[in-house]
C-alpha cells in the first residue's frame, strides 16, 4: 500500500469499513479521532490514547501558531515529535476557529486578517498560502484546506459566498501544498441547501482533476465542514447522504466537529468513514460519562454509593478499574483525575463505539447494528 491509497474493505449498505496508509501508520474507519487542539488531547498521556484505541489525533492549526508558535514545533520535529505522539495526525486549518471565535475579522478575496483576542490581541494574515505553509511546518500527516464556515441559521446569499470563497481557497491550498508525507483535505462547504453543497463538491472533484492533469497531487481525501453549527439533526441528515455518497468513493470522507455517538452511527449510515469532536473530553471535565445505557451526570447523588463501573459494558481502563463512587468523590471534589478518567472512558466509549461499526460492516451487518444502536437506552441523548 503507498501513502494516501484508501483501501475498501468492505461495504454494507452506503457504509464503509476502510484502511488509510500515512507516514506514521495506517488507520481503519469508521474512524473516532480526539482532539488535541493544543498539541495535548486535555489530560491524556500518548501511550494511554494506544490504549484507548485511538488511531489518529487532531491539532489545531491556530492555536499552535498563536502558542508556541510554528517555529517552536519545527524545532522540535513537528507536531508528533513534539508532543510524544507517533501515530498519525492531522491538524485543522484554524478556518473553524477564525470564523467561530470572537475576532476582530476582515476576509477579503485573497485571505484573511485577523487580532487574536483569545491570546495577545496580535494581528496576523493569513492567506490560503501561509495556511499551508504554516502546516506543512507543523508536520501532522494530514492538513485541511483553509475554509470559511458559516453559521446557521444563515441568509442564502451568505452562504453561497462563503462557500464559493472556500472552493476558490480550495484551489489555491491545492497549488500551494507540496510536502509530500502530508496529505491534503479538501473541505464541502454550502451550508444546509443541497444545491450548494453539490456545486462545492463538483468545484472540488474539478480542481483535484485539474491538479492532477497538470501533474499535481490534487487532494488525498475529503472534508466534509459547516455541519454540526447548530442546525437539528434531521436539517443535517437531509442534505449529508447524498453530499458524502456524491465524493470519489477512493478517498477518506471526514464530517468535521461531530461526536454524539448517535450521530456518529447515523452517519456511517451515509458513507462516513472519519469523525472528530470534543465532546468526550469536554464533557467528561464537566463530570458526564457517556455509557451503554445513555449519559450520566456523575455529579447525581444517586452515585454516592455506587461501586459498580460506569459501564458494565465498557472494558477501558477505567471501568476495569474503578467504581462510579470513586468518580463522583473526584468529580465532586474538583480533582483533576476525575476529568481524566471521565475524558479516557468517553474516548473509549467512540473509538469501541467505531471498532464494532466497522465489525458490523465487515459481517455486511450493518443495518442490524444500527437497528440495535437505536433501540438501545444510549440512542435516547440525541
Ligand atoms: N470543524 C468543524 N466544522 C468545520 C468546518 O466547516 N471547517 C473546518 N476547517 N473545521 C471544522
Ligand atoms: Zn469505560
Amino acid at each position: 500500500m503507498s501513502l494516501f491509497d484508501l483501501t475498501i474493505d468492505a461495504q454494507s449498505g452506503h457504509a464503509r469499513a476502510t484502511t488509510y496508509q500515512t507516514a506514521h501508520g495506517s488507520f481503519t474507519t469508521p474512524l473516532f479521532m480526539p482532539v488535541g487542539t493544543h498539541a495535548t488531547v486535555k489530560g491524556i498521556m500518548p501511550d494511554m490514547l494506544k490504549q484507548l484505541q485511538s488511531q489518529v489525533v487532531l491539532a489545531n492549526t491556530y492555536h499552535l501558531y498563536m502558542r508556541p508558535g510554528v517555529d517552536v514545533v519545527e524545532e522540535a520535529g513537528g507536531v508528533q515529535k513534539f508532543m510524544h505522539y507517533d501515530g498519525p495526525m492531522l491538524t485543522d486549518s484554524g478556518g473553524f476557529q477564525l470564523f467561530s471565535l470572537d475576532h476582530m475579522m476582515k476576509v477579503d478575496g485573497d485571505g484573511v486578517s485577523f487580532q487574536a483576542r483569545d491570546y495577545d490581541g496580535s494581528r496576523h494574515r493569513w492567506t490560503p498560502e501561509a495556511n499551508m505553509r504554516i502546516q506543512e511546518r507543523l508536520g501532522a500527516d494530514i492538513a485541511m484546506q483553509l475554509d470559511q464556515c458559516i453559521g446557521y441559521p444563515a441568509e442564502k446569499s451568505a452562504v453561497a459566498a462563503s462557500t464559493k470563497l472556500s472552493w476558490e481557497w480550495a484551489r489555491r491550498c491545492c497549488d500551494a501544498h507540496v510536502r509530500p508525507d502530508q496529505a491534503l483535505f479538501g473541505i464541502v462547504q454550502g451550508g444546509m441547501h443541497l444545491d450548494l453543497r453539490l456545486e462545492s463538491v463538483n468545484r472540488l472533484a474539478t480542481i483535484d482533476k485539474e491538479s492532477r492533469n497538470q501533474g499535481g497531487r490534487g487532494f488525498q481525501g475529503w472534508g466534509i465542514g459547516g455541519y454540526s453549527v447548530g442546525e437539528p439533526h434531521d436539517v443535517m441528515f437531509a442534505t449529508l447522504g447524498q453530499v458524502a455518497r456524491s465524493l470519489p468513493d477512493h478517498m477518506p470522507r471526514y464530517l468535521m466537529g461531530v461526536g454524539n455517538p448517535t450521530t456518529l452511527v447515523r452517519a456511517v449510515r451515509e458513507g462516513v468513514d472519519m469523525f472528530d469532536c470534543v465532546l468526550p473530553t469536554r464533557t467528561g471535565r464537566m463530570g458526564t460519562a457517556f455509557s451503554s445505557t445513555g449519559r450520566m451526570n456523575l455529579r447525581n447523588a444517586r452515585y454516592t454509593h455506587d461501586f459498580t463501573p460506569l459501564d458494565h459494558e465498557c472494558t477501558c481502563p477505567v471501568c476495569t478499574q474503578f467504581t462510579r463512587a470513586y468518580i463522583r468523590h473526584l468529580v465532586k471534589q474538583g480533582e483533576m483525575l476525575g476529568g481524566i478518567l471521565l475524558s479516557m472512558h468517553n474516548i473509549y466509549f467512540l473509538t469501541d463505539l467505531m471498532r464494532r461499526a466497522r465489525e458490523a460492516i465487515l459481517a455486511d451487518a450493518y443495518e442490524e447494528f444500527y437497528a440495535a444502536w437505536m433501540a438501545s437506552p444510549a440512542a435516547k441523548d440525541y
